[in-house]
């Protein structure tokens, strides 16, 4: 992303916020994952989105109209002898230079510049509960200077969370951002073909994840956009499985719901296949039902249907043909009415995509459902779920977990599908690996 599209969204951001006020966004803090041992630093999605700047210990401030420069970062300052451990940091220099700060001062003098930049501003823009430190630190400044507004001190009045605005410019995104997630979208689709490629019986789903792993890096995305789920069998049915220790089996499916992050953009992928290349009568017929629904979902998303219409459009084809195949019993209008589908499909049908794989944004307005607009990013994926022991459920169904997840772009005249390089019918899938396998 370039310098001139993270000004961008400042500008906008404080056009929105107007004179008078100020924004405080901090990066988030490094976590370790054991002593002395930290995991790769990523920043905080929407300190990111607006500084591109990629380092720990560092707090955006955006004030408009400030005669020295509106834009304000505070970051460490250059340090010789930690570059030798973990290479340079931009310092205040770099901070100016490369990532356009108008000014720059280092975080350590931050309780000392900080409440004078608070000082004649009516609104602080702010998000609060994140980081509670931080909470603290930005409190104590504003109330320390209400103390001094007898002797003329202008203090702020307001608290705003910036979470609304900030979060509705995520939601729609600009044409560098949707090729960012092109991108993600393609590496990671090319992934889950290489895994349908190489998948067989015997194979650990840890190698198959590694599979994928390898192919997301070898493409140029260092970092997966959130852990792999690879299941096979009854594996398949625990949602957010990430274990991946098991031995994958002949006449089992195995649920691969995995993505890249590319340039801090995420792809979302689910597919489920067979492990050994073809689907049982039983898997095919409940993997149909999904396939439908899905694909009767990706057909509401269109511009001025509303955040509800794809889920109500899987709801109604899975429970349809959950009656079909006799696992549901009953009226589909009751059964829908009554949620019967959840003790199968107990998830909702999607999430918006974008930094965050469970992206930012509303998804009710004036508790109506949003209606979709083009540059909105969403994930469609039902599934079906029937762990070993399902009540009322004919044994041949049992173990039988599926996912098809696909990135859908709404655009101006209906919808993009980011995702759809890897295959999801049937014969597609069945001759990708029977081509795979000789
Ligand atoms: N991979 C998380 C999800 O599909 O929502
Ligand atoms: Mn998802
Ligand atoms: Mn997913």
């Amino acid at each position: 992303m370039s310098n001139q599209e993270f000004a961008r969204r400042r500008k906008h951001l404080m056009q929105s916020m107007g004179e008078g006020a100020i924004a405080i966004l901090t990066a988030a803090p490094t976590l370790y994952r054991n002593r002395d041992s930290e995991y790769h630093y990523r920043p905080d999605s929407d300190f990111y989105y607006l500084t591109g700047f990629p380092e720990p210990e560092a707090v955006m401030v955006l004030k408009p109209g400030r005669a020295h420069g509106e834009y304000i970062l505070f970051c460490r300052e250059r340090d010789p002898k930690s570059a030798i451990w973990v290479g340079p940091r931009a310092g205040q220099e770099g901070a100016v230079q490369e990532y356009g700060a108008d000014d720059s001062f280092p975080i350590d003098d931050m309780d000392d510049i900080l409440p004078g930049l608070l000082e004649g501003v009516d609104r602080v823009f702010y998000t609060m509960g994140n980081h509670s430190d931080f909470d603290k630190r930005v409190i104590d400044w504003v109330n320390n200077l209400r103390k001094q507004s007898r002797a003329g001190v202008h203090t702020p009045g307001e608290f705003i969370a910036m979470d609304h605005l900030l979060h509705d410019m995520r939601l729609f995104k600009s044409s560098h951002e949707l090729k960012a997630m092109r991108t993600a979208a393609t590496i990671s689709a090319k992934a889950h073909c290489r895994a349908m490629q190489v998948c067989k019986p015997g194979m650990y789903e840890y190698q198959v994840e590694a599979e994928l792993l390898h192919s997301f890096m070898q493409a140029g995305a260092r970092f997966p956009a959130y852990s792999s789920i690879v299941g096979g069998g009854a594996n398949a049915c625990v949602l957010h499985y990430v274990d991946n220790k098991d031995k994958l089996k002949s006449g089992d499916l195995l649920l691969i719901d995995a993505g890249a992050e590319y340039d801090y953009y995420a792809a979302d992928i689910s597919r489920t296949f067979p492990v050994n290349g073809r689907y049982s009568p039983a898997q095919r017929e409940l993997y149909q039902i999904v396939l439908d629904a899905q694909l009767a979902a990706i057909e509401q998303v269109q511009p001025g249907k509303h955040w509800n219409d794809p889920h109500e459009a899987a709801v109604r084809v899975i429970t349809e043909g959950l009656v079909r195949v006799g696992i549901l019993k009953g009226k589909v209008e009751t059964l829908i009415e009554k949620e019967k589908y959840k003790t199968f499909y107990m998830h909702r049908t999607g999430h918006w995509l974008g930094m965050d794989v469970h992206d930012v944004g509303d998804y009710k307005v004036d508790d109506e459902w949003r209606l979709l607009e083009a540059g909105m990013v969403m994930t469609v994926e039902p599934g079906l779920y029937i762990p070993a022991g399902s009540k009322g459920v004919d044994e041949k169904w049992w173990d039988i977990g599926i996912r098809i997840e696909d990135d859908v772009l709404v655009t101006r005249n209906g919808h993009e599908i980011l995702t759809a390089g890897v295959p999801k019918a049937i014969d597609e899938i069945e001759s990708l690996m029977a081509a795979a396998h000789g």
